[in-house]
């Protein structure tokens, strides 16, 4: 294998300008790993977005082949764990960051990020699933470690057709909550409902005109994904003993905000990561995604697959904040 060529997107410092393009490559090109993978998805985040743009904040280190996610068979390994042939899944780590990742048909890792597919999910519903649905099934985990358990909790989910934000949406109506609020920009109704949610409302109609250090109580449970000034909104709606995740910063990274809610309410903020989750964590969620998520409800989200000279036009959507659920490179 190692004279064969394949393809990947390629990030590149060219003078002092970062330009991305499918080339052909080697496995001279990949990173060092135990475990080289012929890849069949990698579903594109805001991340990888980021990672094709001067000062994304992404990548440190050119060039380098982006993709936060990858799906496929394991060609070559050293591992005792899994074998060739088998299907697995990976998310995160360094994976399209430090180390090159998923927008490549061969990707070589470290034996501990790979996770097996687990069984009741195909190839494309992991792909669509992605870091996006590991980070919105972390967020209800890390909600219900902190309260929620009623299935009429008031719940908001920020960033609603986004990947986090519409999987999340999926994930909950199939975990049985019935009272579902999406939060978007995008008058995209029909998508959100048939998602799961039970309302939806538009950001115009959400921001107060001013953000009052306390208001009217209106969620129990926030899982949000944007940040910035609709999360400060957010804050002094939460309802007495109430939780909040916040994973994304689509709205920006500041966050003003007082005291109040959280010494008059008692509400907790939760800071979720599922990048540098430990692996028995990841696999225990995609456990968790195959034994619960209703696959019809994950199939609305109607994941569009594009082959990989199509990237760099997709991800132009992804930022500017136009584009909606997940798109899937197909290799
Ligand atoms: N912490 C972690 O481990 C982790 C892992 C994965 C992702 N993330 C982060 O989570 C966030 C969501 O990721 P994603 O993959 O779901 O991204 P995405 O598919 O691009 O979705 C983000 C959504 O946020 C909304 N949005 C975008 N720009 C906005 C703006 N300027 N103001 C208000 N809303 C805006 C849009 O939804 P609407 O149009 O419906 O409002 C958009 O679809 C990103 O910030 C990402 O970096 C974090």
């Amino acid at each position: 294998m190692t004279n064969e060529t394949f393809r990947a997107l390629v990030v590149e410092e060219v003078n002092e300008e970062i330009q991305a393009g499918v080339k052909a490559c080697t496995l001279e090109d990949l990173s060092a790993g135990d475990t080289l993978i012929k890849t069949s998805y990698s579903g594109i985040n805001y991340k990888d977005a980021l990672a094709t743009i001067k000062n994304g904040g992404v990548i440190r280190s050119y060039p380098m082949i982006p993709g936060v996610d990858a799906v496929g068979e394991v060609m070559e390994t050293t591992s005792d764990s899994f074998k060739k042939g088998d299907k697995v899944v990976i998310t995160g780590n360094g994976l399209g960051v430090s180390h090159t990742g998923g927008f490549s048909e061969i990707v070589r890792i470290p034996n501990e990020w790979v996770v097996k597919l687990p069984e009741g999910l195909t190839e494309k519903e992991a792909a669509t699933i992605g870091t996006a649905g590991i980070t919105a099934v972390e967020s209800i985990n890390e909600l219900e470690r902190n309260g929620l358990s009623d299935k009429k909790a008031r719940i908001l989910v920020t960033g609603a057709t986004g990947g986090v934000g519409s999987i999340a949406i999926a994930m909950l109506k199939s975990l049985g909550y019935e009272n579902i609020t999406a939060l978007s920009r995008k008058k995209n109704e029909d998508f959100l409902y048939a998602l799961g949610a039970t309302k939806v409302i538009s950001l115009d109609e959400f921001m107060p005109e001013k953000i009052k250090p306390l208001q009217k109580q209106e969620y129990d449970f926030v899982l949000d994904t944007i940040g910035g000034k609709v999360l400060s909104a957010i804050l002094p709606q939460i309802n007495y003993g109430g939780a909040i995740t916040l994973c994304g910063n689509a709205s920006g990274i500041k966050l003003e905000t007082t005291v109040l809610p959280f010494i008059l309410r008692g509400i907790k903020m939760l800071g979720v990561d599922s990048v540098q989750l430990p692996n028995e964590k990841k696999e225990a969620i995609w456990e968790r995604i195959a034994n619960e998520l209703d696959k019809e409800r994950l199939s609305t989200i109607g994941a569009v697959e594009e082959p990989i000279d199509r990237i760099e036009e997709i991800v132009t959507h992804l930022l500017e904040g136009t584009h909606s659920g997940r798109t899937l490179i197909k290799m």
